[in-house]
């Protein structure tokens, strides 16, 4: 039996075998955190101005018009989202907490190497205000209470993959601290992430499936937390972000769920021709329930 069937079979306890400590973490709270919401701030709304998308994505392969209006619709960038100062608030309350945790090679579901990771639900009023901030821009209603914060080292790279739609909704917010990045986004089907729905067996899963199995694989959901399309770049179109430091992008609906997404390692890091250097970067992500 291939792993992936395996995991497919028991699920439920390979994630909790698989987790790392964070992993775990993120479980129980995600758990713990379902139906409660952010105490209000008090804070003013200072919205940063939508980057203009010709400057900051680049397209690449065939693009329907369609897709590429709706594609634009749902994934935003606000440049110069935090100031300097801010950023260096956000630091300087994450350092003293990240500088205690390893990087780490691979993480439990594959997607992410080196990196370290955690989640934060208190913060101070300063820094809580930028994530208010988050709220109002970026979504309807309200966040999920554990922000989650990726370490990812200068060497460290994000394969492509799609956040479940079991444990994340339909928008996620990055700010991205202490470095610029590229983002890639490729087109996937768009029948395998939809939110609540049955996600179907993987690819190869299928020769030597029996019926009941078959059943099983339809009727429940993915658990990975991130999904891991197998795509090409030939056959699919797809678009590079570049991720200014101290930016924000937000993800929703079509290039949440049609589109992998992915942070380039630094030795293939480029934008329009140009090596975008990757250093050490910390990125601040809110999603909102599914
Ligand atoms: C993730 C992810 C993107 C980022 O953690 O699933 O895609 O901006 N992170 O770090
Ligand atoms: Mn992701």
């Amino acid at each position: 039996m291939k792993l992936h069937q395996l995991t497919n079979c028991t699920k439920t306890i390979l994630l909790c075998l698989n987790l790392s400590k964070a992993g775990q973490h993120r479980q129980i709270s995600i758990a713990k955190c379902l139906g409660r919401s952010l105490d209000p701030v008090l804070e003013q709304n200072k919205s940063a101005p939508v980057a203009d998308a010709t400057a900051h994505f680049e397209f690449h392969g065939d693009w329907p018009v369609a897709e590429k209006q709706s594609f634009l619709k749902d994934m935003r960038l606000h440049t110069n989202f935090v100031s300097h100062e801010e950023e260096n608030k956000l630091i300087e309350e994450i350092e003293p907490y990240m500088k205690r945790l390893h990087y780490e090679d691979a993480h439990w579901d594959d997607a992410i190497h080196g990196f370290r990771e955690t989640e934060r639900k208190q913060w101070y009023p300063h820094n809580r205000a930028v994530l208010e901030r988050v709220r109002q821009i970026a979504f309807d209603g309200e966040i999920m209470p554990y922000v989650h914060i990726l370490d990812l080292a200068a060497a460290g790279v994000i394969k492509p993959h799609v956040d479940s739609t079991r444990y994340c909704g339909n928008t996620i917010a990055g700010i991205s601290l202490l470095s610029d990045s590229v983002m890639r986004l490729v087109r996937v089907d768009e029948r395998k992430y939809q939110q609540g729905q049955p996600v179907e067996a993987p690819a190869g899963a299928s020769e030597n499936n029996t019926a009941a199995s078959v059943a099983q694989n339809a009727a429940e959901p993915n658990d990975a937390y991130r999904n891991q399309p197998v795509t090409t770049l030939e056959n699919n179109f797809y678009v590079d972000v570049l991720l200014r430091r101290r930016s924000m992008y937000i993800m929703s609906h079509t290039s949440r769920y049609n589109f992998s997404h992915e942070i380039l390692a630094n030795d293939v890091s480029t934008f329009r021709g140009q090596h975008i250097k990757k250093d050490r970067r910390i990125s601040i992500i809110c999603r909102n329930e599914p």
